[in-house]
């Protein structure tokens, strides 16, 4: 295994989109940001260079980081944020995770324009599941405002409300053909007719969920979240905040050029932002004709992205073995809800006529981050005062999660810090329940130092009697975020192997801000091999 050095220079520079110009954060100018490369089982080392006005942290999505916290990234959960002007050096140790996954901002909404690929090949000798490809390319799906992101931010936390909706989605940085004054810088992806090619799918896109697909062709999915999947072929994807695919696409068809395309899923009946982003497959040779749209599924077509997650298997062949624990022994129920706070009665502030502000929660608790300290330095250094160990392991009043009707002192979370305990080696379980409190939605779950076989769901409540004889344990997918379906349930598995401090939370961005968040604390095991590894001597300061 190969040690890696980057440099990450956090800096503003000039982006012209939808014909307006902003300075937007970068790394090293670019956006998207640099593309990390490396083989399963490397160490990167990226030395990171704040020199923006406002504080920084960058995470590593997807990569289980054994027993290094240190540098997972998530600004006030394992490090006090990178302050303008000053360096951190991470390291990214790899492990298991081979194909592809995704490095953002974790701090405010910075990740609006603060991420990049990160592409791990196979070990040297070794090689895909698959033929090879005969080239690969990334494809980044995006969001895109008009407006500055931090004052964006500022006023969605005043606002008490729903953010203001992007300007447009972007392919690879580029809103595409269908915005005004885009055209000329559509992303375009040149193939050779006959040929396959690796496409690495992401969604950096901050508030949905998205359906991605390209004209008259069908991929084969065969990797996601940085593990392989059996292959299977499919007209569209569907694909959470956080989560990557990767599509093998053969180049089969006559014209000379096809769009891809990408829009929102929304659960919400009445959702109203429809704009479709493109990008262009173009053949070097062909027929000249206009390109088509793809037929995306409906932007409210909850059974099209059920049907596609649950078409996710892990390969589980030979070579790549699956360890899905059987014998649980912490078992977790959590529910997912976006809440009110009434005004009168809470410490969030809130501004204007508003009588309440929207708020979110896991078990019915909304995570206040810290602020002048971090989970993980308070728990290393026994510092008390920063968080609490009491997240419950189920909601304290159970009810009846999709009805219309709920009781207000459901609907109105508590605040708090409150972390949840595993020992070392525990194997743990957890059924998600998304509730019908506010506004129903899909939440794309993440969990930080993991990837977790999402063994079953469904619609509806879940069925303690009934729905786990329908788990699978043969060839679950392995996944690290899985969108838990609008008033639906997913349950997800994962052995505590990792110790440290370990974020989870919804990634769609209003829902993390809200408190839609919550941390694990993986114990020490007892084998100097099973002890978070001591902390780098640069930590950023509080
Ligand atoms: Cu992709 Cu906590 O993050
Ligand atoms: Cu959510």
């Amino acid at each position: 295994a190969l040690i890696r050095r980057h440099t990450f220079v956090v800096e503003e520079a000039p982006y012209t989109r939808l014909c307006s110009t902003k300075n937007i954060l970068t790394v090293n100018g670019q956006f998207p940001g640099p593309t990390l490369h490396a083989r399963k089982g490397d160490t990167i080392i990226v030395d990171v260079y704040n020199k923006g006005n406002r504080n920084i942290s960058i995470h590593w999505h997807g990569v289980k980081q054994p027993r290094n916290p240190w540098s997972d990234g998530p600004d006030y959960i394992t490090q006090c944020p990178i302050q303008a002007g000053a360096k951190f050096t991470q390291n990214i140790i790899l492990s298991t995770e081979e194909g592809t996954l995704w490095w953002h901002a974790h701090s405010e909404w910075d990740r609006a324009t603060v991420h990049g690929a990160i592409i791990l090949y196979p070990t040297k000798g070794t090689s895909y599941p698959f033929s090879k490809p005969h080239a690969e390319f990334s494809i980044i799906l995006g969001e895109w405002w008009k407006q500055d992101i931090e004052e964006l931010y500022t006023e969605f936390l005043n606002s008490g409300g729903d953010p203001v909706i992007s300007d447009a989605y972007t392919i690879n940085g580029q809103p595409g053909d269908l915005y005004p004054c885009s055209k000329p810088d559509s992303f375009k992806l040149r193939v050779d007719h006959g040929k396959t090619y690796l496409l690495r799918l992401i969604n950096s896109a901050m508030q949905d969920i998205l359906f991605f697909s390209i004209a008259n062709h069908s991929v084969t999915v065969v990797g996601s979240d940085g593990s392989y999947t059996k292959p299977f072929h499919t007209d569209y994807i569907a694909i959470s905040p956080g989560q990557t695919f990767d599509l093998l696409l053969t180049a089969n068809q006559p014209l000379h050029h096809y769009y891809m395309a990408a829009r929102v899923y929304s659960a919400a009946p009445n959702a109203i932002d429809n704009t479709t982003t493109t990008a262009i497959l173009q053949y070097n040779h062909g027929n000249y004709t206009a390109p088509s749209l793809p037929n995306l599924p409906y932007f409210n077509d909850t059974n099209a992205s059920v049907n596609f997650t649950n078409r996710l298997r892990s390969l589980a062949d030979h070579e790549h073995q699956l360890h899905v624990p059987l014998n649980i022994t912490t078992q977790l129920f959590f529910t997912l809800s976006v809440n009110t706070f009434p005004c009168q009665n809470n410490n969030n502030s809130c501004q204007g006529p508003n009588v309440s502000r929207l708020a979110a929660s896991v078990n019915n608790i909304s995570f206040v981050s810290p602020t002048i300290n971090n989970i993980l330095q308070a728990y290393y250094y026994h510092a008390n005062g920063v968080f609490g160990t009491k997240f419950p392991n189920i909601p304290e009043t159970p009810f009846d999660f999709t009805a219309t009707e709920l009781p207000l002192y459901l609907q109105t979370p508590k605040s708090g810090t409150e972390v949840k305990i595993l020992e070392y080696n525990s194997t743990v379980e957890i059924v998600f329940q998304g509730t019908n409190l506010v506004g129903g939605a899909d939440h794309p779950m993440h969990l930080h130092g993991f990837s977790f076989y999402v063994v079953g769901s469904g619609l509806g409540n879940f069925d303690e009697g009934k729905d786990p004889l329908n788990y699978n344990l043969v060839d679950p997918p392995l996944q690290n975020t899985i969108a838990v379906p609008v008033n639906g349930w997913t349950t997800i598995r994962f052995k505590a192997d990792n110790p440290g401090v370990w974020f989870m939370h919804c990634h769609l961005e209003r829902h993390l801000s809200w408190g839609m968040d919550m941390a694990f604390i993986v114990k020490n095991g007892i084998a100097p091999k099973a002890r978070i590894l001591p902390p780098p001597p640069d930590m950023p300061p509080c």
